[in-house]
């Protein structure tokens, strides 16, 4: 019997924002609907070049820092361009953004690398904008929040235990 396509998450998050947009999506990509699927969840700052390689999509899930990419997720790119490069055309992606006031910046540099890659999207973006930059905790996602990021999880889940169709 062939493997389960494995849907690699690499994720990051220091005050649990993040944290907690990826468990709503995750959620979802544990849907009992969905069947088939090796999920793998890795920090960003364990994940490689190689565990990308031995995924058939990857999601990234990663806070927004001073206008961009947060700094860890950025190194975890910047590791995996080279090794990637022409090695992973057409490869697919999520990405999840959790910031306060713009997260359009981390979007920014997350699709200017992926497209050097020549990496497509699964869907596109989820992203949360909401709670106090520098705060010790942020506030919980509200209902709309949770059901959109557990929708936007069950369907990447479905896509890639699909075999992306
Ligand atoms: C040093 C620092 C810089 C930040 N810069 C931005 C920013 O430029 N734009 C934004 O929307 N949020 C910014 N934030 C807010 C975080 O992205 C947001 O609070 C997120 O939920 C925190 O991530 P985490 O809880 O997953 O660590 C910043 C937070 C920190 C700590």
């Amino acid at each position: 019997m062939a493997a389960a396509p494995r849907l690699l998450v690499v994720h990051h998050s220091r005050s649990g924002g993040t944290a907690a947009l990826l468990d709503a999506a995750l959620a979802g990509m544990r849907d009992p609907a969905v069947t088939g699927l090796d999920l793998v969840l890795q920090p960003v700052a364990e994940a490689g070049p190689d565990d990308v390689l031995g995924a058939a999509a990857l999601v990234i899930a990663t806070p927004v820092r001073f206008g961009g990419l947060a700094g860890l997720t950025r190194d975890f790119l910047e590791r995996c361009y080279y090794p990637l490069l022409d090695r992973s055309p057409g490869f697919r992606y999520g990405l999840l953004v959790r910031g306060t006031t713009d997260a359009s910046g981390a979007v920014r540099d997350v699709e200017r690398i992926v497209a050097g890659l020549r990496w497509r999207p699964l869907l596109p973006p989820l992203v949360v904008e909401r709670g106090e930059a520098g705060a010790s905790s942020q506030p919980p996602l509200d209902e709309a929040e949770r059901a959109t990021a557990h929708e936007w999880g069950a369907t990447i889940a479905a896509l890639v235990a699909e075999g992306l169709t």
